[in-house]
């Protein structure tokens, strides 16, 4: 979790997105502890992170906090940065605070594809 003035210039070295939250996760897993899946050829680890990720927006949400998912940096430049060890794979950064009054979803937000676009039944 970055907050300090100092964790929070790291993230903005890397990315343009934190748009002046006062704090963001930074979510990693541990790329010499993953489940690898019969087969040997692809392994749980970004699933798992992004499903921990994904339920901190909604548990942020539930609180009242907005947030951002933010994938738009270099992985590589942001952990050293943050100096993290080598197996520690950044999955992505969440900004967390409280969205500028009058902000929304973009124009496309609801807008949905017919499921038979998107689905093929078999
Ligand atoms: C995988 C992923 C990566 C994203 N990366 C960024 C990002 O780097 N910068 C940003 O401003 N928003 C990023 N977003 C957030 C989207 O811009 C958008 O705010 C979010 O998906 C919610 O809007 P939507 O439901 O209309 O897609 C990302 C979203 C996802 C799902």
């Amino acid at each position: 979790m970055l907050q300090s003035t100092d964790a929070l210039a790291k993230i903005d070295a890397v990315t343009p997105c934190r748009y002046g939250a006062p704090a963001v996760l930074v979510v990693t897993f541990d790329g010499n502890n993953v489940f690898t899946y019969p087969g040997g050829k692809r392994d749980s680890g970004v699933e798992d992170a992004s499903i921990v990720a994904t339920h901190m927006i909604l548990a942020a949400a539930d609180e009242g906090v907005d947030s951002c998912w933010i994938n738009f940096f270099d992985p590589e430049k942001l952990a050293a940065e943050l100096g993290l060890p080598e197996n520690e794979e950044i999955l992505m950064a969440l900004d967390l605070g409280y969205a500028a009054e009058g902000a929304g979803p973009l124009g496309n937000h609801n807008s949905r594809k017919p499921l038979k676009e998107t689905v093929t039944y078999m």
